[in-house]
């Protein structure tokens, strides 16, 4: 089933460029740019701060249950506070890097979320940024990306953000987990950024809206 509204899918390992690449997009279609692991981060960030043991399977439903969480877009980007508080930059923190993955890879939570990620396309178009939006969010839409790049120039990009700890075993833990793991869905495009520019990533990527009907 399509989205209510046109929605872009744009899915991919860490550091493949992702981020930047989704936000440019959206940018140039004059329409929101969504970037749905904030949520996972913000959730992740709040039971690392309160201590949560992830390992206990009831503690963590608890605490993710007690949190009010709550998404919003303002001037085309997504807002996310939790329990009132906007999240910032401490979502980025190796404390949240760390533990991300094995949050993220509860189907529990992801099948808790799911509804939150596709109301935001109730009443707008964008351009929506994640491990599974193209296979599991919004997997109705036709206009899907999976960007990519080498390993070796991922960890040159990632070191360039000033983060130092390796991304593989974080996407080794996205591939292999049982919900909604990340891959290419079989109908989006699969661009390997490596020796692209973003503009020319872009520009690729407003070709095929346009091969595919997008409403520009
Ligand atoms: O894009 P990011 O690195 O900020 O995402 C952080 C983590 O969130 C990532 O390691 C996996 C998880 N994630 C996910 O499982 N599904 C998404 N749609 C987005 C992120």
């Amino acid at each position: 089933q399509e989205p209510r509204r046109p929605v872009v899918a744009v899915d991919g390992p860490s550091a493949s460029g992702k981020s930047t690449v989704a936000k440019a997009l959206a940018k140039a279609l004059g329409i929101a740019y969504c970037n749905s692991g904030l949520v996972y981060r913000a959730i992740t960030w709040s039971l690392v701060d309160k201590g949560v043991d992830l390992d206990r399977e009831q503690s963590f439903k608890s605490a993710v249950r007690s949190m009010k969480l709550e998404c919003r877009i303002e001037e085309n980007e997504l807002h996310v506070r939790i329990d009132g508080k906007e999240v910032g930059q401490e979502v980025r923190s190796p404390a949240v890097n760390a533990a991300v993955s094995r949050v993220s890879a509860s189907p529990w939570l992801r099948k808790r979320l799911l509804p939150l990620f596709r109301k935001l396309a109730d009443d707008r178009a964008l351009v929506m940024e994640g491990r599974d939006i193209g296979t599991a969010v919004f997997p109705g839409t036709r206009f899907k990306f999976y960007i990519d790049a080498d390993p070796k120039v991922r960890e040159q990009r990632r070191q360039k953000q000033g983060e130092s700890d390796s991304i593989e075993e974080r996407d080794w833990e996205d591939r292999s987990r049982k919900a909604a793991p990340l891959r290419c869905a079989a109908d989006a495009v699969f661009i390997d950024s490596s020796r692209m520019t973003v503009e020319e990533v872009v520009l690729r990527m407003l070709e095929e809206l346009r091969k595919r009907g997008f409403p520009l």
